[in-house]
């Protein structure tokens, strides 16, 4: 029997590039792409789909489909009430070059805040040899605490900060003190210097960071989004930060990407914003983590990170 591999993403660059990686791992099977589909028999022998922000309808043409791969972590765009999505293993794309980017990125900023870069900087201009104390806080409140979440927490961990976490379930991970419940989180929020929010976007996370969250934390604090725009009500963030209540957001992710040329946070002295690129998959491991699922479910086994469509992630 013939075999052949879906590549449904929304970028066509990627499909193409994908595509080659692919087609050297599996010389002997036909790649699809959902931007070259000539006709809907060429999806009849796809036993694997990759997909990002897809055309759902392709998936339904695939009657031996045995896995969709998604190529990234959060896979908020899936519509679950669709039956191509349940009658098949979705897996989330989770892996350490992922986690590691998101380290980075958030570490790096924490780093500078508290070294004071930007103001170090500003006394240069003026020649000014200014010794400062270093900024104090070092206690870290990470939304999530999953593959992602908790790879950033050991890091931060190794450099002496103090991890709070908030999950749906405990992870019962070394010297981390989780919290699962509201009444936990109000009673901690006061004290954190620093909010990571790697939720994954559901519906009961949207506005999760919203005005009461905020009214719990200190003025001083930062909110820093990578997880998604929904989690954050961006009018009462904006609202904080005019008044001074909250001191900085860095925020990778938006409700609406790219965010508007008219949106406020553009412009905000408050805002560090950056076009969704905390964390950017590599086709090379997204490649491997597909090879190495559709090889377990073709031995029985479970894939990794598979999404249960009633939780969505
Ligand atoms: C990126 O946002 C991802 O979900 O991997």
């Amino acid at each position: 029997m013939m075999h052949s591999i879906y590549i449904g993403l929304n970028n066509p660059g990627q499909e193409q590039k994908l595509s080659d990686i692919l087609q050297n791992r599996y010389p002997n099977y036909e790649i699809v792409l959902s931007t070259q589909l000539k006709n809907d028999l060429q999806l009849k022998h796809c036993q694997g789909a990759i997909i990002w922000k897809n055309d759902p309808n392709h998936l339904l043409n695939m009657p031996n489909l045995k896995l969709i791969q998604c190529m990234g972590a959060g896979v908020d765009f899936i519509d679950w009430s669709l039956p191509q999505y349940r009658s098949v293993p979705v897996c989330r794309f989770v892996d350490p070059s992922l986690s590691v980017q998101l380290a980075q990125y958030v570490i790096g900023y924490i780093l500078s805040d508290k070294l004071e870069f930007d103001g170090y900087r500003a006394l240069q201009d003026e020649k000014n040899w200014q010794q400062r104390e270093p900024r104090a806080g070092s206690k870290v409140l990470i939304l999530g605490l999953g593959a992602i979440g908790s790879r950033i927490a050991s890091l931060l961990q190794q450099m002496d900060f103090q991890i709070y976490s908030w999950s749906t379930t405990l992870k019962g991970t070394e010297l981390i003190h989780e919290m699962t419940t509201q009444d936990e989180l109000s009673a901690v929020l006061p004290d954190i210097d620093y909010v990571v929010n790697l939720l994954p976007s559901t519906p009961k996370t949207t506005n999760f960071i919203n005005e009461s969250f905020l009214l719990d934390m200190k003025a001083d604090a930062c909110v820093i989004n990578v997880g998604r725009g929904e989690s954050l009500d961006t009018e009462a963030l904006i609202s904080f930060l005019d008044q001074k209540k909250i001191r900085k957001a860095i925020l990778d992710v938006f409700k609406q990407e790219p965010l508007p040329s008219s949106d406020k946070l553009w412009e905000h002295p408050s805002v560090l914003l950056t076009p969704h690129i905390a964390a950017q998959s590599s086709l090379e491991a997204v490649a491997s983590v597909f090879s190495r699922n559709l090889e377990k479910i073709t031995c029985g086994k479970a894939p990794e990170f598979q999404v249960d469509p009633d939780k969505g992630y």
